[in-house]
């Protein structure tokens, strides 16, 4: 149990963790280099040391000291085979990502994860892997986990592939995959999705074709150039719970330090912007292919607003923090497109209506992939579940902190991305 009491303001300067997408990339590519790379804020959250555990497991050196870690990789063509079931625990980027870089290894690898990671889907990544030539077995006909990577039959071949939904888990998967592959694979995706994975291997000196936001094309390469050094921007999915508390508690003036801002990413502000938040972006520098600066908020009034659509991929990690302030809206926002929230860590639809209404009667309505919040509505106190998910603790916590105040019934979730989230509020 955990209460989080009512906050008159929020000022000062804030510090957030390093990005959770980027710190996957950062162990994983490191990994199959063949010289050190040292990782600076780097994500010590639990979904992150889930990653460093599985390459550990194959075979990579990795020393951590503080919010750095040190990396040896092995190799393209060097990764071992694991001698136990590897284990990505809560986090589907760690699953995904590594069943598209262990399918064409020469070895058996089988994975397993916590009880929200063991319900979601994987046919989409198991799906496109098998077109190529992996050999993957799941646990029932949605091929859960757990799913064992079995020796490649044949080599990789190229594929050309359309993806259903813009998944930069399932992208991702494929373009590892396709660095063992002959021929030209390409990637077109619906909408465009995040493409850290690209601007990394990118990098690493593999020369990944874009065309357009939503096409990506990849040849396999011999080996991967590792930088000595990768900084790993702030986390704007971490960044977004101040952004949107600062912005509905009155007489408040945060500024976010050395916030990733990646385009595929900045959904969040963009949509805030035109609700009305006051959000400046302030010393914009570039390091290692990402673009990241401070973000100044200032409290401010919103008012409901309407979209769907591409927007949709570039915020879908934020749309709880988002729902909470269009709760302080006048109006209503509606929000289109968001069936992926679904097969997240929990079913974050059912969970915001659920959590959310507890706080604010009758204001958040999930209509088929549609998302609707009635904004003004009177805010009580209330005992709420976060079901486990990190985003929807830290989104309860911001929703009680701007009004009554709010009793979470499991708060170390946060671990995942964001272990220090409370000490921001004082607690
Ligand atoms: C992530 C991609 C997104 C996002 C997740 C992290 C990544 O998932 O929701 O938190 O690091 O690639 P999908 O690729 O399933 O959309």
């Amino acid at each position: 149990m955990k209460k989080i009491l009512p906050l008159k303001n929020l000022r000062g300067e804030i510090q957030v963790p390093g990005d959770k997408s980027i710190s996957h990339r950062a162990v994983m590519l490191s990994g199959l280099g063949s010289t050190p790379v040292e990782i600076e804020n780097f994500l010590m959250g639990a979904d992150c040391l889930s990653t460093i555990e599985c390459m550990r497991a194959m075979g990579v050196n990795i020393r951590e000291h503080g919010d750095k870690i040190f990396v040896k990789g092995k190799g393209l063509h060097g990764l071992r085979e694991p001698e136990n079931i590897l284990d990505a625990g809560n986090s589907g980027t760690t699953l995904r990502l590594l069943l598209g870089l262990t399918a064409p290894q020469n070895f058996v690898a089988t994975f397993t994860g916590d009880a929200s990671l063991r319900r979601r889907p994987m046919a989409r990544v198991i799906a496109p892997l098998t077109q190529m030539g992996a050999s993957i077995v799941g646990r029932n006909d949605n091929q859960n986990l757990p799913i064992t990577v079995c020796k490649p039959a044949r080599k990789f071949q190229a594929i050309t592939c359309e993806l259903p939904v813009a998944s930069a888990q399932v992208k991702s998967a494929i373009i590892l995959a396709a660095l063992y592959a002959d021929g030209v694979t390409t990637i077109v995706e619906p909408a465009p999705s995040r493409d850290h994975t690209e601007r990394m291997l990118f990098a690493f000196g593999v020369p990944i074709e874009k065309q357009g936001n939503t096409v990506v094309k990849i040849s396999p390469v011999e080996k991967l150039t590792a930088p000595e050094k990768i900084t790993v921007p702030g986390d704007i999915s971490s960044a977004a719970y101040w952004i949107v508390l600062a912005t509905v508690l009155e007489n408040s003036s945060v500024t976010i330090k050395n916030v990733g801002i990646n385009k595929t990413r900045t959904g969040l502000l963009d949509v805030l912007t035109r609700m009305g938040a006051q959000i400046e972006i302030l010393n914009p520098h570039e390091s290692g292919g990402e673009t990241s600066a401070d973000l100044k908020i200032t409290s401010a009034k919103l008012h409901g607003f309407e979209f769907g659509g591409n927007v949709i991929p570039r915020l879908i990690d934020e749309i709880p923090a988002l729902a909470v302030a269009a709760a302080f809206a006048q109006g209503d926002t509606i929000i289109h497109d968001v069936g992926e929230l679904r097969v997240k860590e929990t079913d974050r639809l059912a969970a915001i209506v659920s959590e959310f209404n507890k706080i604010s009667r009758g204001s958040f309505v999930a209509d088929g992939d549609t998302l609707i919040i009635h904004g003004g509505a009177e805010k009580n106190f209330a005992s709420c579940k976060t079901h486990g998910d990190h985003r929807m603790a830290m989104a309860l916590t911001i929703f009680g902190a701007a009004d009554s105040g709010v009793e979470l019934d499991d708060a170390v979730c946060v671990n995942i991305s964001y272990p220090n989230f409370f000490e921001t509020i004082g607690d």
